[in-house]
């Protein structure tokens, strides 16, 4: 039986997810109340060694559906063998990433269709969700005046531009789907007033 809460931190490479999983680890600590922080890919033996195996970039090769596979069986690991014994003893489980980046990354950024990552992530999590998600994304108006203020961009770069977009497109659309799980927080503010945001959700999940 699941008694802890599962908090995910979500966004784009260099959105500030580790700074805020660092204050938010702070906050925990000095309340005393137990926690434990874990990553994907990764968090396990097996997922770590997944997670080598997927970012390596020598397999370029790598096929999509491969790709996405891979990290769902990272995440299958992960929450047999962290993240719900954790829930069951009472503890607040941090995953920086988790169901969220391969609806966006995979779903979205590869083009594999919203529909099927959300059943393989079901089939991978036995249909465990984040009770909140922290999503730390970039106004997509300023995204848009930042990228045309860059110089004119070469294939690779316009290419990693256009994938970053569907990314951002994907997280959107999440947010829009699930407001009640999700906090949409704009990445481009003061880290103080994020992590005051990020503190006030959390005491709700205290009181509880
Ligand atoms: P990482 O170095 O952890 O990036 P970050 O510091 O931005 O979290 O690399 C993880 C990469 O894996 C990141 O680019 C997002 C990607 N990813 C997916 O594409 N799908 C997934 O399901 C997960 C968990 C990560």
């Amino acid at each position: 039986m699941k008694k802890g809460r599962l908090i995910s931190f979500e966004g784009p490479d260099g959105a500030g997810k580790s700074t805020q999983i660092k204050r938010l680890e702070a906050f925990l600590e000095a309340r005393g109340f137990p926690y434990i922080c874990s990553r994907e890919p990764g968090g396990t033996p097996i997922g770590e060694k997944l997670r080598e195996l997927i970012l390596d970039k020598r397999y370029s090769e790598m096929s999509r559906r491969t790709e996405a596979l891979l990290y769902a069986a990272a995440r299958a690991q992960h929450v047999d063998e962290v993240i719900r014994p954790a829930l069951e003893e009472g503890k607040i489980v941090i995953c920086d990433r988790f169901t969220d980046s391969s609806i966006a990354y995979q779903g979205y950024g590869r083009t594999l269709g919203e529909d099927v990552i959300r059943a393989l992530n079901a089939f991978a999590t036995k249909g465990l969700q984040p009770d909140l998600t922290v999503l730390l994304l970039l106004d997509p108006e300023e995204g848009m005046r930042r990228a045309e203020k860059r110089e004119a961009l070469d294939r690779l770069e316009s290419e990693a531009a256009a994938f970053r977009a569907k990314v951002n497109r994907g997280y959107l659309r999440i947010a829009e789907e699930e407001p009640d799980r999700v906090i949409y927080i704009d990445a481009g503010k003061d880290i103080e007033d994020i992590a005051a945001q990020i503190r006030k959700r959390m005491e709700v999940f205290l009181e509880e």
